[in-house]
């Protein structure tokens, strides 16, 4: 065969696979307002970019290829100049599924960025494991668990679902450190709605049961909802911009940018009521350098907030507790939120600020019954196992063991500043008013009056931030104006903080 006809088969064959499922499943997936996974590769990536791995695996009768490219499209790019691994599942041959080859393909890519030290993106679009293929199929996924495990904390893996994600397809997005999702077209769950109605007759939509606004906001699967395509792949160029390509990198640096909003204005925020809520974002808007705020997990466990940041350029987490939601009490889910996202900024080099007003953990049974105690204990471990700088602004509350659980200094925070309103005991004063000085008030004349003024005393004589100051447990009372500028002066000391602990297969996080 002459040259020129082995590159006319050759592009064939090329052609065949580029196109994937055909012109025909290509129209059904725009119809469904979706793009395909080549599209979406072009869409995030930097433009020529792109580097395809794997390209001809699969099945090796290349006349009658059933499942071209075996649903799947794997390889490299850059994203603002730096390199990323993805793969992007191609719903249009045999619905994404997983087979075996399918599998290897993914498995390459992954075992090159974990090389490589480069993110690990997954767009996920697939119908599961390719059920004409059985044990290989899961096989497949096995090897992807093993290496999404192998890299967690080494590599940032990023997972968007870009359609069904069902059965053990969910598991891989799991194991990484963010899940994206899109209203309207994002479906993950273990079994769909015709199982459940088979098994416990209950009636579900698929939409109800696995959409993007069911994992954002109640059961706290994923971490981000987009509203179209486009802005979920934006939303991931986003949070890698906030991130190091492995964890033996810093974070990338910008330009400083000045707070987009007034500090003068943080003398007013925090009400003069002690059990008014005010919402703490206002305050850390107005420290972090402008445009910089971007939450995690927005709509889930609101009683907390997590956000990637910038203080002068540098990167940093953002934990807070929220006072406008359940007054800002610690319970099951803002324990989980909280503590995954300290993990997180430890294992990729991010400073922590930890803006702290809680009156404690919730109380009731249906939190003790929940285990509480079990998830609460992972905000513990979770800070006290971080070595990154760990910076805590005590702004108003924060009593008993929630004082501790929001980086309080003994579980190794580095520095622990107090605003002027900051209430710092083993409990509110309210309840701490009627233990001690429960005969006082009893026996008074007045006891609401009586019980009034002790609040008071105590307020002022031992949940005032100058005790703790004065024992050392809190470096500064500062101007609250003084903010940004004391905790880029603190994050610049810290830059070279090294802390070593003791070798060991695994720590034990309670789950
Ligand atoms: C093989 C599959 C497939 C699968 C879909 N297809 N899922 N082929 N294995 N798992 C094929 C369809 O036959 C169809 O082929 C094409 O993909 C598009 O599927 P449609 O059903 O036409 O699309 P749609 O109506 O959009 O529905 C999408 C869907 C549905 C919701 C994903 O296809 C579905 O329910 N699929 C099965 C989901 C599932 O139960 N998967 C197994 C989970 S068990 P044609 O040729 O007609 O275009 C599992 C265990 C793994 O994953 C455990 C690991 C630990």
């Amino acid at each position: 065969m002459k040259m020129e006809e082995r590159l006319a088969k050759l592009e064939k064959i090329r052609e065949k696979i580029t196109q994937g499922g055909g012109p025909k499943r290509i129209a059904k997936q725009h119809d469904s307002g979706k793009m395909t996974a080549r599209e979406r590769i072009e869409a995030l990536l930097d433009p020529g970019s792109f580097v395809e791995l794997s390209f001809f695996a699969g099945e090796d009768n290349f006349e009658k290829l059933a499942n071209p490219g075996e649903g799947v499209v794997v390889g490299y790019g850059t994203i603002d100049g730096r390199t990323v691994h993805i793969f992007a599942q191609d719903f249009t041959v045999s619905g994404g599924s997983l087979s075996k080859a399918h599998a290897d393909k993914i498995c390459k890519a992954m075992d090159q960025a974990l090389k490589l030290g480069t993110p690990m993106i997954g767009l996920n679009d697939s119908g599961g494991a390719r059920i004409q293929e059985g044990v290989d199929s899961l096989d497949g996924y096995g090897n992807i668990f093993l290496r999404n495990t192998i890299s967690s904390g080494v590599i940032p893996q990023l997972s968007a679902i870009l359609g069904p994600c069902a059965g053990g397809a969910v598991y891989s997005p799991a194991l990484t450190d963010f899940i994206f999702m899109v209203d309207g077209i994002s479906r993950m769950f273990i079994t769909g709605p015709q199982v459940i109605k088979a098994v416990t007759g209950e009636d579900v939509t698929a939409e109800q049961l696995g959409g993007a606004l069911t994992h954002n906001q109640v059961s706290g699967v994923a971490q981000f909802i987009a509203y179209s395509e486009q802005e979920c792949l934006d939303q991931i160029k986003t949070v890698l911009s906030y991130l190091p390509s492995n964890n033996m990198e810093d974070p990338p640096e910008s330009d400083p940018v000045a707070p987009e909003l007034d500090p003068d204005e943080l003398l007013d925020i925090i009400p003069e009521n002690p059990n008014q809520g005010y919402d703490v974002r206002d305050v850390i808007r107005r420290i972090v350098d402008g445009g910089s705020f971007f939450e995690v997990q927005p709509l889930w466990a609101q009683n907390g907030v997590t956000a990637f940041a910038r203080m002068n350029g540098k990167p940093v987490g953002i934990l807070a507790n929220q006072p406008r939601v359940l007054a800002g009490c610690l319970d099951i889910d803002v324990s989980d939120k909280l503590a995954r996202f300290v993990r997180f900024c430890n294992a990729f080099n991010l400073p922590m600020l930890t803006f702290e007003d809680v009156p404690g953990f919730l109380p009731g049974t249906n939190q003790e019954y929940g285990g509480i105690i079990r998830h609460g204990a992972k905000m513990l471990f979770a800070y006290s196992e971080a070595t990154v700088p760990k910076i805590t602004i005590i702004l108003r509350k924060a009593y008993g063991g929630a004082y501790l659980a929001m980086c309080g200094k003994p579980l190794g925070c580095d520095v622990a500043v107090a605003w002027p309103s900051a209430e710092i005991a083993v409990m509110g004063p309210d309840g701490a008013a009627n233990i001690i000085y429960r005969k006082e008030i009893e026996s008074a004349e007045d006891p609401v009056a009586k019980r009034k003024e002790k609040v008071e005393q105590y307020r002022q004589e031992v949940s005032n931030p100058f005790i703790a100051c004065a024992r050392g447990y809190v470096e500064d009372i500062i101007d609250p104006r003084q903010t940004r500028s004391s905790l880029i002066a603190y994050l610049e000391a810290l830059t070279t903080k090294r802390e070593s602990r003791p070798r060991k297969r695994n720590g034990n996080i309670p789950v």
